[in-house]
């Protein structure tokens, strides 16, 4: 399934980095001083008027009915009490919302939230800068079937994980997430980059630090969670070697020091690739002329390291790792046919369902975080699913496509042209799972 590869890198990658900070401008300065003034004033008006009617109609003497009641309706988030914001707890007991099902609604410019350019997004992933003409996809907002998703709010996020590493471990798709956050939050707090591994342009291990909170944001390159060879080293290889004894080194190494952990892994799965266990073949997938070896498909290999990897991240420590279910790729022809992902709408309800392999990589994500957390017990490290395979299927029109590429048709419409319908456009789609995952961050258990 050309869908699943990776798409390979392309032209010269030029990088300036450290990224300065944002919001240096007086103008800005100023605004935002206005912001938080009329903020924090309107945050007082509303507060006082909720407690002036629950004075009213709730007896004296009960000042934990009073508390308890408005925490009910609000989560108010301060980063250092400069940003307060409220989360309308949107009906359901608090903490129960499901961001699983739902469906995309116009709302505009929902996801304008940033520039890439000024974040240094990867080049293929910043379809505004590279000319994509279309903007309707960044129109969009999720909105779950029984309640709501508050849009990301960098102070309340930040402030969720002061002091803490919070570390993205695995394919590509993990990398597009953390370039999203890291643009998210890098458009409301100074940041800069920390590393970048030597080969820039693949962005494989990268480390940013928010100076102001105290935090690290880290990604690590390891699209099989376990060790890996060949491909996954060198995309020149024909096939992949994973060993299921063992977690990738670089990040496994690093376990201890990360405090909140996404996991997100899947499209390598289906890349030819044979299993180890030690120094035993036990299978492989999708490589032909191996005989004597069983082909055990994708899903145990799926299952066996996320396992493992749950394993490592729960069993010690006390974190908060979270699972990012699959998210699928809109190849409709050949991955270098130019009009291969041309889409500018979400489907509509009931046009796409989610696809047969997507659903069963999600089911076995969901039943891994349930037995981990059983092992946990509730004590120690927390885990979650960052259920997105729902809302990333019905987003075709949120990927570069052809505009992975600055001014693809500069010199004319070209025959073949490779496209990128896996990863999402930065600003796009991909934001909304940091937006859940805020939302994770700040649940209580
Ligand atoms: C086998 O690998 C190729 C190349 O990566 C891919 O296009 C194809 O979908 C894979 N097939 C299966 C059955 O996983
Ligand atoms: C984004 O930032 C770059 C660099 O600062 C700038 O050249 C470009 O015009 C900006 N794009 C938009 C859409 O504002
Ligand atoms: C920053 O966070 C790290 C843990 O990530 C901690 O060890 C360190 O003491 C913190 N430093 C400050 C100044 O808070
Ligand atoms: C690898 O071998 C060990 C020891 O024989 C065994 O316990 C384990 O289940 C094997 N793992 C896999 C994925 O087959
Ligand atoms: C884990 O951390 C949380 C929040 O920092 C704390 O409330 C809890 O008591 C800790 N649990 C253990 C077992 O250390």
């Amino acid at each position: 399934m050309a869908a699943c590869e990776p798409p390979r890198h392309h032209g010269a990658t030029r990088l300036s980095c450290p990224t300065p900070a944002t919001t240096t401008g007086s103008s800005s300065n100023l605004c935002s001083f206005l912001n938080r003034v009329v903020s924090t004033w309107l945050l007082c008006a509303v507060l006082s008027l909720v407690v002036f009617n629950l004075l009213w109609f709730y007896p004296i003497g009960a000042p934990l009915n009073v508390a308890s009641t408005l925490l009910q309706y609000f989560t108010a988030t301060s980063g250092e009490g400069k940003h307060p914001s409220i989360y309308w707890s949107g009906g359901g007991e608090e903490g129960s919302c499901d961001y699983s099902e739902g469906r995309w609604v116009a709302t505009a410019g929902h996801a304008r939230r940033y520039n890439a350019t000024e974040c240094n997004a990867k080049e293929s992933e910043r379809c505004i800068g590279n000319g994509r003409p279309d903007t309707g996809y960044l129109d969009w907002r999720w909105q779950p079937a029984s309640c709501e998703l508050p849009a990301f709010d960098a102070a309340a996020f930040i402030a969720a994980v002061r002091g803490k590493h919070v570390a993205f471990v695995g394919d590509s798709m993990a990398r597009n997430q953390v370039e999203s956050l890291v643009c998210l939050l890098g458009s409301a707090f100074p940041y800069h980059l920390v590393y970048r591994d030597p080969r820039p342009s693949e962005r494989r291990f990268w480390r940013w630090a928010f100076p102001t909170h105290n935090v690290t944001v880290s990604v690590y390159w390891a699209p099989f969670l376990a060790r890996s060879a060949g491909k996954t080293d060198d995309y020149r290889q024909p096939r992949n070697l994973v060993y299921l004894d063992a977690l990738a080194k670089r990040w496994s190494a690093d376990a201890d020091t990360m405090d909140v952990v996404v996991l997100s892994q899947g499209h390598w799965f289906w890349i030819p690739t044979i299993y180890h266990n030690g120094s035993e073949v036990i299978g492989m997938h999708n490589v032909t002329g191996l005989k004597h070896t069983d082909d055990i498909g994708l899903f145990s290999p799926y299952r066996w390291t996320l396992r493992m990897a749950l394993e490592r991240l729960v069993g010690s420590g006390n974190r908060t790792v979270v699972v990012a279910t699959f998210s699928p790729s809109h190849f409709k022809k050949a991955w270098d046919d130019p009009t291969t992902c041309t889409r500018t709408r979400p489907y509509e309800e009931g046009e796409k369902e989610v696809g047969g392999i997507e659903g069963e990589l999600r089911s076995i994500a969901m039943e891994e975080v349930a037995t981990a957390s059983a092992r946990s017990g509730g004590r120690g490290s927390r885990v979650e699913v960052l259920d997105v395979t729902k809302l990333a299927t019905m987003r075709p029109d949120g990927h570069p496509g052809v505009y992975m590429h600055h001014d693809p048709f500069a010199r004319g419409v070209p025959k073949r042209l490779q496209s990128d319908c896996l990863h999402f456009c930065l600003p796009g789609p991909v934001d909304t799972f940091n937006e859940i995952l805020l939302q994770l961050l700040i649940r209580k258990r």
